[in-house]
């Protein structure tokens, strides 16, 4: 263990913590201010770990200083804020050709229309019309030179202001410090896109691999990573590069096109774009968008698509902007990157509820920004319909740019001895039948809570963040306490004594002291995810949430039926006789009579003392409330964001209609918000989403509190 000497519990628990946090915030230091780390990063975790599970077993330890608190909220605090002396702009998107042609003549009405206004003095029918760049998948910045010099970086933020970078942009090598030439204007604000190249991220990360350091996710989390930073000096070892596409604001010194902007640009030593190019006609710029779209794997950066702008900024001026996007420019979205592998085989995976999942095992490659080297087949019928053999050369792609999927299978490489892909015919975990029931295409292992697949994966989303979370207890834990024969539901995990836990591999007295802390902490939670947590077959969150906020016991829960069941909202025919199902049997209905024995709930705010809620008082004060998580929140993940609203009783859905009751609108809100704005529903934007949640609950749920964990694990 990394913690050394003195690792007894003998100050007591108060002079421990004093004891840890001194040595987090001292590796902390060396980490991140010296860059000179004396620990491994897996040393420091455990470390922090065992900070956070001494704080969770004695809440009166944690002091507002200490680096559990601290982490996570630091960054986005530590930057001052910086207003953009003009809104940085998102984007109007489109996906085909017809819609840029139907974006040119809503353009050419527009202009037409607004013939009198028309600025005389500039020739804005001459020259090209439009220009085209790549659409970088980077991070926004706005650069300030003040007489030539490198003054201030900022982010974009919200678009309206965003957080001073001025010190890690200032290591970026392709970012001058000082501009080239003469007619410099005295102020200058530049507008772009930093990235990370490709080549390069593959570079960092294999070096750090060798040195047994942390790897960058992809380029662009590298690229929005190293910009966070809190040491320039951190920022200075990744490998950053950037293009400008545009001034801030319309100065005086512009000539009357983007183009020649960025010649301009080009001149004063800016990095502008190798692709950036003017075109005369929307015919060209169609060309342009195929062109760019083949070269895309051998650039050397991301792309998401295109750019196509209006040249003329006397066209632009007229054309204005509508909702925060300029009407004067298009982004040309290219469907997510594909890429080509071979199957390198199928491996069956039992889930929680016995369900069977073919997964294809790729050769790794590399597309839309990770390493691909696992993706979902989810059951035979895709294995059939995409016709997939063993040996295939498959195409890969993240769909939605996540999940990565086999789009198809590439039949002219097929090579002769390629197998077909077949369904086991026993439970590859237990060996027992598998069963696939009448018009379901799930086949699923028939053992049940016998299979020790099933009681593993019930075993980890009981623990999960969004069930239970119950800190410390991963993955390689629970196969440890299933192998062992320690635990097999989650009610045993309640019943883990010192001893039991001492016994298993790298586990000391400690680090078991420190588990019971966690299992002990994880004991005070919400109905909503207690009921997630029993793992019933079709309830995500979403719906526990709802079922939580109608039923409020569990005694009312258990005896509901299949027609009650299906007042509730989002809950159809099938999740009711889920429902039902799971609680008809003796076995679960004990497992959720003990484990509520077991648990202290409670709910996220005091219940609402006016007349509006139900029986009792009892529901959660946002009940019948739907609420629109749309754009980035940069203090809390969007899961997050959706954990704490529906633990308050809202439902949380994805589109906008008269029935919203409020939309929370993140940097880069796009349609929905101009939808939430023609609806007249309410909106709020991130920093009164976060007041109202202090508001309306503890400060610090258990998952904000792991989600910090999780992002000082990323050291980022
Ligand atoms: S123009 C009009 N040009 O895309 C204001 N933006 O959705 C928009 N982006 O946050 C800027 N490459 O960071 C422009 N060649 C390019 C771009 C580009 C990437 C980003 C930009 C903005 C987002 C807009």
């Amino acid at each position: 263990m990394a913690s050394g000497g003195g690792a007894d519990f003998g100050g007591g628990p108060a002079a421990e913590a004093a004891r840890l946090r001194e040595r987090v915030d001292y590796h902390l230091r060396r980490y991140h201010a010296l860059d000179e780390p004396e620990i491994s990063d897996a040393e420091y975790d455990k470390l922090f770990d065992e900070l956070v599970a001494l704080e969770a077993a004695h809440p009166e330890l944690a002091t507002p200083d200490s680096p559990t608190q601290r982490v996570g909220a630091t960054p986005a605090t530590k930057f001052a804020a910086v207003r953009h002396a003009t809104p940085m702009l998102s984007l109007d998107k489109c996906n085909s050709i017809a819609e840029l042609e139907a974006w040119e003549q809503r353009c050419q009405r527009l202009l037409e229309s607004g013939d009198e206004s028309r600025d005389e003095n500039v020739e804005d029918s001459d020259g090209p019309r439009y220009f085209c760049e790549p659409k970088i998948d980077g991070v926004a910045v706005s650069l300030l030179y003040r007489d030539g010099r490198l003054a201030r970086a900022a982010t974009r933020g919200d678009g309206e202001s965003g957080e001073d970078i001025t010190a890690n942009v200032a290591t970026i090598r392709t970012v001058p410090r000082r501009l080239a030439d003469e007619d410099v204007p005295a102020e200058l604000e530049v507008r772009g896109e930093i990235y990370m190249p490709i080549s390069r991220f593959h570079a960092f990360n294999e070096a750090a691999a060798a040195k047994g350091e942390r790897l960058l996710v992809n380029p662009r989390n590298g690229a929005a990573g190293s910009l966070r930073q809190l040491d320039a000096a951190v920022t200075a070892t990744r490998p950053l590069a950037m293009f400008c596409y545009s001034a801030g604001g319309e100065a005086d010194w512009q000539d009357g096109r983007h183009s020649a902007v960025l010649t301009k640009f080009k001149r004063w030593g800016l990095p502008v774009n190798p692709e950036a190019q003017a075109q005369p006609d929307l015919e060209a710029c169609s060309r342009y968008i195929d062109a760019l779209l083949a070269k895309r794997e051998q650039l050397d950066y991301a792309i998401d698509g295109a750019v196509v702008k209006v040249d003329a900024f006397a066209l632009r001026r007229r054309l204005g902007q509508v909702t925060r996007k300029p009407r004067w420019a298009m982004a040309y979205k290219y469907p997510a990157e594909e890429a080509s592998t071979v199957l390198e085989g199928v491996e069956f995976q039992v889930g929680r509820t016995g369900a069977i999942t073919p997964v294809a095992k790729l050769a790794p490659v590399f597309v839309g920004g990770v390493t691909v080297s696992n993706a979902t087949l989810h059951n035979m019928d895709e294995v059939k319909r995409l016709g997939l053999r063993i040996g295939d050369t498959v195409l890969i792609h993240r769909a939605g740019d996540v999940i990565p999927r086999v789009s198809r299978v590439n039949e002219s490489l097929r090579p002769a001895n390629a197998e077909p892909v077949r369904m086991p015919s026993a439970c590859p975990v237990c060996g027992a039948a598998i069963v696939r029931a009448e018009g379901e295409v799930v086949a699923r292992c028939g053992a049940g809570v016998r299979c020790g697949a099933q009681q593993r994966e019930r075993l980890r989303h009981f623990a999960s963040r969004l069930a239970l979370d119950i800190e410390g207890l991963g993955h390689k834990l629970v196969d440890q306490l299933v192998a062992k024969n320690l635990v097999k539901s989650p009610a045993h995990l309640y019943r883990l004594t010192q001893e039991d836990l001492e016994g298993l591999e790298r586990m000391g007295p400690k680090s078991a002291a420190n588990l019971l802390a966690a299992l002990e902490a994880s004991k005070a939670t919400t109905f909503a995810r207690f009921i997630f947590a029993l793992g019933i077959r079709e309830v995500g969150e979403t719906t526990a949430a709802a079922l939580a906020a109608r039923y409020g016991t569990l005694d009312a829960l258990l005896a509901a039926d299949v027609e009650s069941l299906q007042e509730v909202d989002d809950v159809g025919p099938i999740v009711a006789a889920a429902v039902v199902a799971f609680f008809a049997d003796a076995a679960n209905r004990d497992l959720a009579t003990t484990l509520h024995e077991d648990v202290r709930i409670r709910w996220e705010v005091p219940p609402p003392s006016s007349t509006e809620a139900s029986a009792g008082n009892e529901g959660p004060p946002l009940a019948g409330q739907t609420w629109v998580l749309t754009g980035h929140l940069e203090s809390l993940s969007r899961t997050d964001a959706k954990a704490r609203l529906t633990a308050l009783g809202a439902k949380v859905t994805g589109a906008v209609s008269k029935n919203t009751t409020q939309v929370v609108a993140g940097p880069g809100a796009g349609s929905k918000l101009q939808k939430a704005e023609e609806l007249a529903v309410p909106t709020m934007d991130e920093a009164a989403f976060t007041a109202f949640l202090t508001r309306h609950g503890e400060q610090n749920t258990e998952a904000e509190q792991h989600e910090q964990h999780e992002q000082h694990e990323q050291h980022e």
